[in-house]
């Protein structure tokens, strides 16, 4: 019996179970063993891994995270990581490996298939849907609408306190969950990493809007949002992929607005809550024809090739198109948003 890999690697995401149903189903169907790596490419380096079957796959698709475990580690950090790769993958015989995962975890997919000639398809995920290479990945459907919930949320309580409410949203360096939250909910500043703007700016917005009578204002801020002269990362230790963890924008950005504007101003991060709990209908039916495409491009023997969104079909293209250079913000469009600030 032939055996292909499965591994989900970098921060989780809604989605992910439903990848791996599907790839445990119609891979079953082709008369495959599947075999789940624990903790993304860290499982490979440790040879950890479980066998999977229906049995491990009945009732998953509604749940969020992934049964395989995540982590951001990055085989070419690590002594031997590449070796040991590449010796689990011989151990097991793999006809294939199927790396699901965003920008780090494709990049090491891509660059194992390029200098190794490992035998890897990608799928894309991340929340923060900045991959380029296809419209959309999973889990983004989700965390926006969490994200619009919060947006919505915050209205009744600025509303009865005349506050402003400050809402510090994930997304890394791209704007996405922000400014479609931001629409969706009707924030009345929106700033994202693709357009710097100045605090006075942004207080004008918010005192504009005092002026024509309305007594509070909702502000969502990007995590990684360019406030000229606002720090927004947390602490400067990176992680295997040189990342810094991001977070403390929409506090600094509240003290400000408060000094500079007299307004009662107060701030909520939701944080991980975008990331966990029960997938949209979206995600759980694009992970799933994702899943399925995986498996058909291991059937057709497609390596170093991943599944894509295009319009409403799915599509393969080079895992080599997604990673490198970030999908963000389009500046049209975030001048279409700016129609609904202040
Ligand atoms: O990439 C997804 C994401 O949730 C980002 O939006 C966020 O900056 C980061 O991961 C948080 O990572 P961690 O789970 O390691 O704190």
């Amino acid at each position: 019996m032939e055996r292909v890999g499965i591994l989900t690697g970098g921060g989780d995401c809604p989605g992910l179970n439903a990848v791996i149903r599907a790839v445990v189903r119609y891979g079953m169907m082709q008369n495959w063993q599947i075999i789940g790596f624990r903790n993304g490419w860290k499982g490979l380096i440790d040879d950890d891994f479980i066998l999977l079957d229906y049995q491990s796959v009945a009732g998953i698709l509604p749940k969020g995270g992934t049964i395989l475990g995540t982590s951001r580690t990055n085989p070419h950090k690590h002594p031997d990581g590449v070796e040991k790769v590449k010796s689990t993958f011989n151990k097991h015989n793999l006809r294939a490996l199927i790396a699901v995962g965003g920008e780090d975890t494709l990049g090491v997919a891509n660059k194992l298939y390029k200098e190794e000639g490992l035998r890897i398809v990608g799928v894309p995920k991340t929340i923060d849907n900045d991959l380029n290479a296809t419209d959309y990945t999973f889990g983004y459907d989700t965390a926006l609408n969490i994200a619009m919930e919060c947006v919505d949320r915050l209205h009744s309580t600025a509303e009865s306190h005349n506050r402003v409410m400050v809402v510090e949203i994930m997304g890394r360096h791209a704007g996405w969950i922000t400014i479609e939250a931001g629409l969706a909910g009707g924030a009345d500043v929106i700033l994202i990493p693709e357009v710097p703007v100045d605090i006075d700016k942004v207080c004008e917005l918010i005192k504009k809007r005092h002026a024509r009578g309305r007594v509070f204002s909702i502000v969502a801020v990007a995590e990684g949002a360019k406030v000229l002269g606002m720090e927004v990362t947390l602490d400067h230790e990176k992680d295997d992929f040189g990342h810094e963890r991001l977070g403390g924008i929409g506090q600094r950005l509240a003290e400000m607005i408060e000094k500079k504007t007299g307004y009662e101003t107060r701030v909520t991060v939701p944080g991980h809550i975008q990331r966990g709990g029960s997938p949209t209908a979206f995600d759980r039916i694009l992970g799933t024809r994702f899943g399925v495409k995986a498996v058909e491009l291991v059937m057709q023997e497609k390596y170093g090739r991943m599944a894509s969104l295009k319009g409403r079909e799915i599509v393969d293209v080079a895992i080599a198109d997604s990673v490198g250079k970030l999908k963000t913000v389009p500046p049209e469009f975030y001048k279409m948003a700016e129609i609904f600030m202040g």
